[in-house]
Protein backbone atom coordinates (compact mmCIF):
# COMPACT_ATOMS: atom_id res chain seq x y z
CA UNK A 1 0.00 0.00 0.00
CA UNK A 2 3.20 2.06 0.43
CA UNK A 3 3.10 3.14 -3.26
CA UNK A 4 -1.10 3.63 -3.47
CA UNK A 5 -0.59 6.00 -0.26
CA UNK A 6 2.82 8.09 -1.76
CA UNK A 7 0.67 8.73 -5.40
CA UNK A 8 -2.34 10.09 -3.04
CA UNK A 9 -0.32 12.31 -0.95
CA UNK A 10 1.89 13.62 -3.46
CA UNK A 11 -1.27 14.88 -5.86
CA UNK A 12 -2.59 18.15 -5.75
CA UNK A 13 -6.02 19.08 -4.31
CA UNK A 14 -6.95 21.91 -1.91
CA UNK A 15 -10.76 22.01 -0.98
CA UNK A 16 -12.24 23.19 -4.23
CA UNK A 17 -9.45 22.46 -6.83
CA UNK A 18 -9.70 18.83 -6.16
CA UNK A 19 -9.60 17.82 -10.11
CA UNK A 20 -6.57 16.02 -9.94
CA UNK A 21 -6.60 13.51 -6.88
CA UNK A 22 -10.16 12.79 -8.41
CA UNK A 23 -8.54 11.76 -11.54
CA UNK A 24 -5.94 9.18 -9.64
CA UNK A 25 -8.43 7.92 -7.57
CA UNK A 26 -10.80 7.12 -10.35
CA UNK A 27 -7.91 5.31 -11.68
CA UNK A 28 -7.12 3.26 -8.69
CA UNK A 29 -10.81 2.06 -8.21
CA UNK A 30 -11.93 1.73 -11.41
CA UNK A 31 -11.38 -1.97 -11.65
CA UNK A 32 -12.87 -2.90 -8.35
CA UNK A 33 -16.38 -0.99 -8.75
CA UNK A 34 -19.35 -1.42 -11.30
CA UNK A 35 -19.69 2.32 -11.83
CA UNK A 36 -17.98 5.68 -11.07
CA UNK A 37 -19.75 9.15 -11.35
CA UNK A 38 -18.83 12.53 -10.68
CA UNK A 39 -22.07 14.50 -8.90
CA UNK A 40 -22.57 18.38 -9.06
CA UNK A 41 -19.68 19.75 -6.32
CA UNK A 42 -17.22 17.30 -7.15
CA UNK A 43 -17.74 14.26 -4.98
CA UNK A 44 -16.35 10.85 -6.67
CA UNK A 45 -19.21 8.43 -6.20
CA UNK A 46 -17.76 4.75 -6.75
CA UNK A 47 -21.01 2.25 -6.74
CA UNK A 48 -20.17 -1.72 -5.98
CA UNK A 49 -23.39 -3.46 -6.52
CA UNK A 50 -23.81 -6.17 -4.33
CA UNK A 51 -22.65 -9.91 -5.10
CA UNK A 52 -24.46 -12.67 -2.94
CA UNK A 53 -27.63 -12.64 -1.21
CA UNK A 54 -29.00 -16.14 -2.23
CA UNK A 55 -31.66 -14.97 -4.87
CA UNK A 56 -28.75 -14.22 -7.56
CA UNK A 57 -27.12 -10.45 -7.92
CA UNK A 58 -30.70 -8.86 -8.98
CA UNK A 59 -32.48 -10.51 -6.13
CA UNK A 60 -30.11 -9.60 -3.60
CA UNK A 61 -29.99 -5.87 -4.80
CA UNK A 62 -33.43 -5.42 -4.13
CA UNK A 63 -32.68 -6.21 -0.17
CA UNK A 64 -29.43 -5.06 0.10
CA UNK A 65 -28.46 -2.18 3.14
CA UNK A 66 -27.12 1.32 1.14
CA UNK A 67 -23.86 1.44 2.80
CA UNK A 68 -21.75 4.89 2.06
CA UNK A 69 -18.18 5.07 2.84
CA UNK A 70 -16.70 8.83 2.38
CA UNK A 71 -12.77 9.38 2.86
CA UNK A 72 -12.52 13.00 1.96
CA UNK A 73 -10.01 13.99 -1.03
CA UNK A 74 -9.45 17.75 -0.48
CA UNK A 75 -6.42 19.17 1.20
CA UNK A 76 -5.68 22.41 3.52
CA UNK A 77 -3.90 24.76 2.04
CA UNK A 78 -3.56 28.86 1.89
CA UNK A 79 -5.47 31.08 -1.11
CA UNK A 80 -3.77 34.11 -2.71
CA UNK A 81 -5.78 37.12 -1.64
CA UNK A 82 -3.39 40.32 -2.39
CA UNK A 83 -0.07 40.28 -4.75
CA UNK A 84 1.69 43.29 -3.97
CA UNK A 85 4.66 45.92 -6.24
CA UNK A 86 7.44 43.77 -5.43
CA UNK A 87 5.55 40.63 -6.15
CA UNK A 88 5.45 39.11 -2.00
CA UNK A 89 1.61 37.28 -1.91
CA UNK A 90 -0.37 37.59 0.56
CA UNK A 91 -3.19 34.87 1.48
CA UNK A 92 -6.01 33.58 3.92
CA UNK A 93 -6.35 29.39 4.66
CA UNK A 94 -8.32 27.21 3.06
CA UNK A 95 -9.35 24.79 6.30
CA UNK A 96 -7.15 24.81 9.38
CA UNK A 97 -3.89 26.21 8.85
CA UNK A 98 -1.87 27.43 11.76
CA UNK A 99 1.11 29.87 11.33
CA UNK A 100 3.84 27.86 12.90
CA UNK A 101 3.40 24.64 10.80
CA UNK A 102 3.75 27.66 7.60
CA UNK A 103 6.94 29.46 8.85
CA UNK A 104 9.70 29.28 5.99
CA UNK A 105 8.49 26.21 4.73
CA UNK A 106 7.67 25.88 0.88
CA UNK A 107 4.25 25.67 -0.88
CA UNK A 108 3.53 24.53 -4.22
CA UNK A 109 0.63 25.54 -6.27
CA UNK A 110 -1.59 23.25 -9.08
CA UNK A 111 0.82 24.80 -11.85
CA UNK A 112 4.20 23.68 -10.31
CA UNK A 113 5.08 27.13 -8.66
CA UNK A 114 6.71 26.40 -5.27
CA UNK A 115 7.13 29.45 -2.77
CA UNK A 116 8.77 30.45 0.55
CA UNK A 117 6.41 31.49 3.52
CA UNK A 118 8.30 34.58 4.52
CA UNK A 119 7.49 36.09 7.84
CA UNK A 120 7.22 40.38 9.02
CA UNK A 121 9.30 41.41 11.84
CA UNK A 122 7.89 40.22 14.84
CA UNK A 123 8.86 41.25 18.21
CA UNK A 124 6.83 39.36 20.28
CA UNK A 125 6.09 35.13 18.78
CA UNK A 126 2.68 35.75 20.20
CA UNK A 127 1.64 38.09 17.34
CA UNK A 128 2.20 35.29 15.10
CA UNK A 129 -0.58 35.59 12.65
CA UNK A 130 -1.59 34.20 9.00
CA UNK A 131 -1.62 38.58 8.03
CA UNK A 132 2.12 38.69 9.33
CA UNK A 133 3.52 36.21 6.88
CA UNK A 134 3.92 36.79 3.12
CA UNK A 135 4.91 33.70 0.14
CA UNK A 136 7.52 34.80 -1.55
CA UNK A 137 7.92 33.02 -5.24
CA UNK A 138 10.91 34.78 -6.31
CA UNK A 139 9.18 37.50 -8.06
CA UNK A 140 10.98 40.68 -8.71
CA UNK A 141 7.33 42.85 -9.19
CA UNK A 142 3.78 41.94 -9.18
CA UNK A 143 3.84 41.85 -12.98
CA UNK A 144 6.09 38.92 -13.14
CA UNK A 145 3.96 36.81 -10.28
CA UNK A 146 0.99 37.17 -12.19
CA UNK A 147 2.71 35.38 -14.42
CA UNK A 148 2.92 32.37 -12.36
CA UNK A 149 0.43 32.97 -10.24
CA UNK A 150 -3.32 34.87 -9.70
CA UNK A 151 -5.36 35.97 -6.76
CA UNK A 152 -7.40 33.10 -5.83
CA UNK A 153 -5.04 30.50 -6.95
CA UNK A 154 -4.43 27.84 -3.82
CA UNK A 155 -1.13 26.25 -2.46
CA UNK A 156 0.22 23.51 -0.22
CA UNK A 157 2.71 22.51 1.83
CA UNK A 158 5.31 20.70 -0.98
CA UNK A 159 6.88 18.08 1.02
CA UNK A 160 6.91 14.75 -0.33
CA UNK A 161 6.23 11.55 1.61
CA UNK A 162 9.19 9.73 3.36
CA UNK A 163 8.88 5.93 4.67
CA UNK A 164 10.29 5.39 7.90
CA UNK A 165 9.56 1.43 7.49
CA UNK A 166 6.55 0.89 10.02
CA UNK A 167 5.56 4.33 10.22
CA UNK A 168 5.06 6.70 6.83
CA UNK A 169 5.45 10.91 6.91
CA UNK A 170 3.68 13.28 4.82
CA UNK A 171 1.19 15.76 4.12
CA UNK A 172 -2.43 15.16 3.02
CA UNK A 173 -2.07 12.46 4.89
CA UNK A 174 -5.63 14.07 5.97
CA UNK A 175 -7.52 12.44 4.57
CA UNK A 176 -5.64 10.74 1.68
CA UNK A 177 -4.20 7.49 3.83
CA UNK A 178 -8.15 7.07 4.14
CA UNK A 179 -8.58 7.29 0.36
CA UNK A 180 -6.37 4.67 0.33
CA UNK A 181 -7.81 2.92 2.49
CA UNK A 182 -10.98 2.64 0.50
CA UNK A 183 -9.64 1.73 -2.77
CA UNK A 184 -7.61 -1.18 -0.94
CA UNK A 185 -10.82 -2.47 0.73
CA UNK A 186 -12.69 -2.07 -2.59
CA UNK A 187 -9.82 -4.26 -3.89
CA UNK A 188 -10.36 -6.67 -1.13
CA UNK A 189 -13.97 -6.91 -1.13
CA UNK A 190 -14.30 -9.75 -3.24
CA UNK A 191 -18.28 -10.57 -2.36
CA UNK A 192 -20.45 -8.35 -0.56
CA UNK A 193 -24.33 -8.75 0.26
CA UNK A 194 -24.58 -5.05 0.59
CA UNK A 195 -24.91 -2.26 -2.06
CA UNK A 196 -21.43 0.02 -1.53
CA UNK A 197 -20.76 3.37 -2.31
CA UNK A 198 -17.24 4.42 -1.89
CA UNK A 199 -17.27 8.17 -2.02
CA UNK A 200 -14.19 10.48 -2.29
CA UNK A 201 -15.74 14.28 -1.05
CA UNK A 202 -14.93 16.91 -1.65
CA UNK A 203 -14.04 20.54 0.75
CA UNK A 204 -14.45 18.51 4.01
CA UNK A 205 -11.47 20.79 4.97
CA UNK A 206 -13.76 23.77 4.86
CA UNK A 207 -17.09 22.54 6.60
CA UNK A 208 -18.37 19.04 5.73
CA UNK A 209 -19.61 20.43 2.49
CA UNK A 210 -18.86 17.54 -0.06
CA UNK A 211 -20.36 15.14 1.95
CA UNK A 212 -23.69 17.01 2.60
CA UNK A 213 -25.20 16.69 -1.21
CA UNK A 214 -22.97 13.16 -1.80
CA UNK A 215 -25.25 11.58 1.19
CA UNK A 216 -28.03 13.65 0.03
CA UNK A 217 -27.66 11.71 -3.44
CA UNK A 218 -26.86 8.03 -2.19
CA UNK A 219 -29.64 8.27 0.40
CA UNK A 220 -27.68 5.12 2.46
CA UNK A 221 -28.90 3.41 5.03
CA UNK A 222 -25.70 3.73 6.90
CA UNK A 223 -22.85 6.06 7.01
CA UNK A 224 -19.02 5.59 7.74
CA UNK A 225 -16.23 8.30 7.18
CA UNK A 226 -13.02 7.36 7.52
CA UNK A 227 -10.67 10.07 8.40
CA UNK A 228 -8.00 10.77 10.38
CA UNK A 229 -7.62 11.64 14.20
CA UNK A 230 -5.64 13.31 16.43
CA UNK A 231 -3.17 11.01 19.42
CA UNK A 232 -2.23 11.36 22.81
CA UNK A 233 0.95 9.40 22.42
CA UNK A 234 3.82 12.46 21.77
CA UNK A 235 5.31 13.98 24.97
CA UNK A 236 3.18 16.25 26.90
CA UNK A 237 0.61 16.41 24.61
CA UNK A 238 -3.68 16.78 24.93
CA UNK A 239 -4.70 13.83 26.75
CA UNK A 240 -6.32 10.95 24.45
CA UNK A 241 -6.42 7.62 24.42
CA UNK A 242 -5.67 7.24 20.57
CA UNK A 243 -2.33 6.13 19.90
CA UNK A 244 -0.16 5.04 17.09
CA UNK A 245 0.51 1.14 16.49
CA UNK A 246 -2.91 0.22 18.81
CA UNK A 247 -5.41 -0.09 15.82
CA UNK A 248 -8.37 1.18 13.79
CA UNK A 249 -9.74 3.94 15.54
CA UNK A 250 -13.47 3.32 16.57
CA UNK A 251 -14.91 6.77 17.12
CA UNK A 252 -17.66 7.24 19.85
CA UNK A 253 -17.53 11.37 19.33
CA UNK A 254 -15.95 14.22 18.07
CA UNK A 255 -17.65 17.56 17.92
CA UNK A 256 -19.70 16.92 14.80
CA UNK A 257 -21.28 13.67 16.12
CA UNK A 258 -22.29 11.61 18.45
CA UNK A 259 -22.11 8.33 16.51
CA UNK A 260 -25.00 6.04 16.82
CA UNK A 261 -24.66 3.46 19.46
CA UNK A 262 -25.75 0.77 17.29
CA UNK A 263 -22.98 1.75 14.47
CA UNK A 264 -20.39 2.11 16.88
CA UNK A 265 -21.61 -1.80 18.55
CA UNK A 266 -21.47 -3.07 15.11
CA UNK A 267 -17.80 -1.63 14.05
CA UNK A 268 -16.41 -3.31 17.63
CA UNK A 269 -18.59 -7.04 17.08
CA UNK A 270 -17.11 -6.68 13.92
CA UNK A 271 -13.67 -5.67 14.92
CA UNK A 272 -13.79 -8.50 17.96
CA UNK A 273 -15.02 -11.19 15.57
CA UNK A 274 -12.69 -10.96 12.61
CA UNK A 275 -9.37 -10.49 15.44
CA UNK A 276 -8.74 -6.79 13.84
CA UNK A 277 -7.05 -5.14 16.43
CA UNK A 278 -8.88 -1.47 17.39
CA UNK A 279 -9.30 1.41 20.16
CA UNK A 280 -11.98 3.63 21.23
CA UNK A 281 -11.75 7.33 20.17
CA UNK A 282 -13.45 10.15 21.42
CA UNK A 283 -12.29 13.34 20.23
CA UNK A 284 -12.80 16.82 21.52
CA UNK A 285 -11.81 18.92 18.72
CA UNK A 286 -13.06 18.59 14.89
CA UNK A 287 -15.28 16.47 13.05
CA UNK A 288 -15.84 14.37 10.26
CA UNK A 289 -18.09 14.02 6.90
CA UNK A 290 -20.21 11.84 9.19
CA UNK A 291 -20.80 15.04 10.96
CA UNK A 292 -23.10 16.16 7.86
CA UNK A 293 -23.90 12.35 6.74
CA UNK A 294 -25.69 11.90 10.19
CA UNK A 295 -27.60 14.55 9.56
CA UNK A 296 -28.74 13.69 5.91
CA UNK A 297 -32.68 13.59 5.41
CA UNK A 298 -34.56 12.30 8.11
CA UNK A 299 -31.05 11.16 9.35
CA UNK A 300 -28.54 8.22 8.82
CA UNK A 301 -27.11 5.66 11.25
CA UNK A 302 -23.18 6.80 11.02
CA UNK A 303 -19.52 6.38 12.28
CA UNK A 304 -16.42 6.43 11.97
CA UNK A 305 -13.28 4.26 11.63
CA UNK A 306 -10.30 6.51 12.26
CA UNK A 307 -6.54 6.68 11.54
CA UNK A 308 -4.34 7.89 14.33
CA UNK A 309 -2.39 10.13 13.47
CA UNK A 310 0.48 12.93 14.73
CA UNK A 311 1.03 15.93 13.87
CA UNK A 312 -2.18 16.95 11.92
CA UNK A 313 -2.22 19.72 9.99
CA UNK A 314 1.19 19.96 9.32
CA UNK A 315 3.62 18.90 6.49
CA UNK A 316 4.67 16.09 8.32
CA UNK A 317 1.24 14.17 9.38
CA UNK A 318 2.67 10.52 10.48
CA UNK A 319 0.53 7.20 10.88
CA UNK A 320 1.73 3.44 11.39
CA UNK A 321 0.93 1.04 8.86
CA UNK A 322 -0.61 -1.54 11.19
CA UNK A 323 -3.31 1.12 11.45
CA UNK A 324 -3.78 1.55 7.98
CA UNK A 325 -4.55 -2.17 7.92
CA UNK A 326 -6.68 -2.55 10.88
CA UNK A 327 -8.58 0.13 9.16
CA UNK A 328 -8.89 -1.84 5.63
CA UNK A 329 -9.88 -4.94 7.28
CA UNK A 330 -12.29 -3.86 9.44
CA UNK A 331 -14.10 -2.23 6.51
CA UNK A 332 -13.96 -5.33 4.39
CA UNK A 333 -15.21 -7.37 7.09
CA UNK A 334 -17.93 -5.05 7.90
CA UNK A 335 -18.84 -5.00 4.33
CA UNK A 336 -18.71 -9.12 3.77
CA UNK A 337 -22.05 -9.76 5.07
CA UNK A 338 -25.91 -7.76 5.36
CA UNK A 339 -25.43 -5.09 7.36
CA UNK A 340 -28.14 -4.48 10.29
CA UNK A 341 -28.82 -1.40 9.13
CO1 LIG B 1 -8.28 17.74 8.31
ZN1 LIG C 1 -9.70 14.87 7.53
Amino acid sequence: MKELIKKVVETFGVSGSEGNIRKVLEEEIRPYVDEVRTDVLGNLICHKKPTTGGAGAAGAAAHAPKVMLAAHMDQIGLMVTHIDDNGFLRFGNVGGVSPLTLLMNRMVFQNGTVGVVGMEKIDDPKDLRLDKLFLDIGATDRASAEKKVQIGDTCTFATAMVDLGDRLVSRAMDDRVACAILVEAAKNLKATENDVYFVFTVQEEVGLRGARTAAFGVDPDLGIAVDVTRTGDTPKTITMECGLGKGAAIKVKDAAIMVHPAVRAFLVDTAKAGGIKYQMEVLEQGGTDAGAIHLTKAGVPSGVISIPTRYLHSPSEMVDLGDVRACVDLIVKALEKKVPF
